[in-house]
């Protein structure tokens, strides 16, 4: 593929940046077919922003804290994105509520990855909920958002076991090591134009089959 015909990423961070950092890695390598425009944060301490500008990629600090309101800041937010204009935003560890307009401007190419499988645990500490239910099998969902928090058309989930001795720490890097299996997978599919959403769901075209878009169980 030309590179004037690859399609163009935005990825939001908040934080140290670990998913961001599985998404420039299949750039990297080759496995997946993407141009990242930017990495945008809203807090100027983010770590990932050095991983980022590392290698090459043009940051972007937007940070919240100087905006009068949520709308104000999503406002501004919108604007930088658009001076890239990518064809799907992704939400890696954006720790921020966004408003309907911000969504509904983004609509059918806005992403998130969160630490649960949905619609279980939306919101916070998603770990410690699920230790606490005592479920036996917890994951990860990338899905497309929409304006209600942590809810959209899934895309792909990945599955591990909890165990007895689990800790919240010790299931969160295991469910982590899941998000940076299926967040490069799941933004490759978009890309090569192998998904849409069809009456609020995602379905898969082509020789692309759906069995791929569960991860099963893994071992310690
Ligand atoms: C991940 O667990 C992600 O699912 C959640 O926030 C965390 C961000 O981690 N939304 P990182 O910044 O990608 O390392």
């Amino acid at each position: 593929m030309k590179s004037s015909e690859m399609k163009r990423i935005v990825i939001l961070i908040s934080g140290r940046g670990s998913n961001m950092q599985s998404l420039l890695e299949g750039v990297a390598s080759g496995v997946l077919n993407v141009g990242v425009a930017a990495v945008i944060s809203n807090r100027p301490q983010a770590g990932g922003l050095a991983i980022a500008t590392a290698q090459g990629i043009p940051t972007r600090v937007i940070d919240h804290q100087q905006f009068v309101s949520r709308e104000a800041f999503d406002t501004a937010l919108a604007a930088v994105i658009d001076e890239f204009s990518p064809d799907l935003v992704v939400l890696a560890g954006f720790m921020r509520i966004l408003s309907d307009d911000f969504v509904r401007h983004f609509d059918g190419r806005l992403i998130n990855i969160h630490p649960s499988l949905l619609p279980s645990f939306p919101g916070l500490h998603t770990h410690r909920r699920a230790l606490e239910e005592g479920v036996k099998v917890h994951g990860c969902t990338v899905h497309f958002v929409t304006p209600t928090l942590d809810h959209g058309p899934i895309i792909v989930q990945a599955v591990v076991p909890v165990f007895d001795e689990d800790d919240e720490d010790r299931l969160a890097a295991r469910v982590l090591a899941q998000e940076h299996q299926i967040y490069p997978l799941a933004v490759g599919w978009f890309v090569n134009n192998q998904l849409r959403i069809v009456d609020g769901r995602v379905v898969f075209d082509g020789a692309h089959r759906f069995s791929e878009a569960l991860i099963s169980p893994q071992g310690r």
